[in-house]
């Protein structure tokens, strides 16, 4: 709680708002001296006011939901200015799996060109991982790909595989095709691995933290582990890096792993 007001209190700073108050009461003070009394009234008013701007703002968000998040291309010619389309479209969206394979289409509307087959992903291996990906699956894992691979770009939208694009995601954000640095996903996390692994809570029946079990409230299809898992693409937490609950003292991580 403490952080998240400090934070607040450092966001209105950065938007100039507390030094625009703090300025004007120096003008006042200069013009018109104040006995020591009157000057701790507006000593407490000021603090009565911060403590008032720290309850009432959320936790240091930028923005509200998927407006204004880095998942918001409105401003990017290639959207006409709507949010959703960039990877969801109400009509016409993809409906082929993989040429050559019998997977099933792509389900939500999906309206992200896919990274085109045999682009698959080398994913998270050690010697303790119980777990058993799978490099070429469909689920939200290769939707998020569609983009955080940097083999598809950003703007490649509509039906089919291969890119229309030309706007390639950087930084920190493009994971790459080789996700064997990167948090295992793309696996089953069921009663069976808790138990394997021996350092984990058991899915079925632990708390996630947000109303119901990790199974219901954390895992596609309620059973695999996926981006989705610890993020919202939507961000409507709001809580940075689109987490889907908070990660101070490690809590994200505390709600699977028991160490
Ligand atoms: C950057 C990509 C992206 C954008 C933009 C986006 N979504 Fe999604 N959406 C996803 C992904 C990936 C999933 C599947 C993973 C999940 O459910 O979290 C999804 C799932 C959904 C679902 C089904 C699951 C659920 O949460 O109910 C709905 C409905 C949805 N999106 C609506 C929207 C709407 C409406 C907008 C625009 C306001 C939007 N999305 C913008 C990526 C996006
Ligand atoms: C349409 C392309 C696209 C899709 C699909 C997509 N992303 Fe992103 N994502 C981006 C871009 C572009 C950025 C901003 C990168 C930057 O700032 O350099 C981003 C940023 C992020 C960030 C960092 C947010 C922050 O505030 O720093 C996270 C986390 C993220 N995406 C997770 C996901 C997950 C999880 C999925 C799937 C559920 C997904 N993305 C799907 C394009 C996409
Ligand atoms: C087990 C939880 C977990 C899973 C699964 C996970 N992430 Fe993350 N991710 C995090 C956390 C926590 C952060 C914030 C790290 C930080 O701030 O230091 C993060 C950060 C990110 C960022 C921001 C990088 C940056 O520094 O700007 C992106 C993009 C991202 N994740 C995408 C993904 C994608 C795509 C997937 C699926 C392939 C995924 N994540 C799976 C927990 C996870
Ligand atoms: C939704 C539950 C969940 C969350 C949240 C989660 N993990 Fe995991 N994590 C798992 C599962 C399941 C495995 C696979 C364990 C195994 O089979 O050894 C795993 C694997 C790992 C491994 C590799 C273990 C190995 O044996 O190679 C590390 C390290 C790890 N997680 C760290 C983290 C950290 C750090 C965070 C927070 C940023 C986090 N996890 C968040 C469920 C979770």
């Amino acid at each position: 709680m403490r952080t998240d007001g400090f934070c607040c209190i450092v966001a209105m700073r950065r938007k100039g708002e507390i030094i625009r108050f703090a300025g004007k009461m120096q003008v006042s003070l200069f013009i018109n001296p104040l006995t020591p009394r009157e000057a701790m009234k507006i000593k407490n008013l000021f603090l009565a006011l911060i403590v008032a701007f720290t309850v009432s703002m959320p936790p240091s968000a930028a923005n509200a939901g998927i407006t204004g998040s880095a998942h918001d291309f409105s401003s990017e010619g290639w959207t006409g200015g709507e949010i959703c389309i960039a990877c969801h479209t109400p009509h016409n969206s993809i409906v082929q799996g993989p040429p050559g394979s019998s997977a099933p289409g792509v389900p939500l509307l999906w309206n992200h060109r896919l990274t085109k087959p045999p682009q698959f992903y080398q994913m998270y291996t050690s010697y303790t991982f119980d777990g058993s990906p799978e490099g070429a699956y469909q689920g939200p894992t290769k939707l998020c790909l569609s983009c955080h691979d940097g083999v598809m770009a950003i703007d490649s939208l509509g039906d089919g595989f291969g890119n229309s694009g030309t706007n390639f995601i950087t930084g920190p954000a493009k994971l790459g095709t080789d996700l064997s640095n990167d948090h295992p996903v793309n696996f089953v996390y069921d009663t069976t691995l808790a138990n394997s692994d021996g350092n984990l809570y058991d899915p079925v029946t632990q708390a996630s933290g947000m109303g119901g079990t990790i199974k219901d409230d954390m895992l596609h299809n309620r059973g695999r582990l996926e981006c989705n898992t610890c993020h919202d693409p939507h961000d409507k937490n709001s809580i940075g890096k689109m987490l889907i609950k908070s990660n101070v003292n490690s809590e994200l991580c505390l709600t699977c792993h028991i160490k």
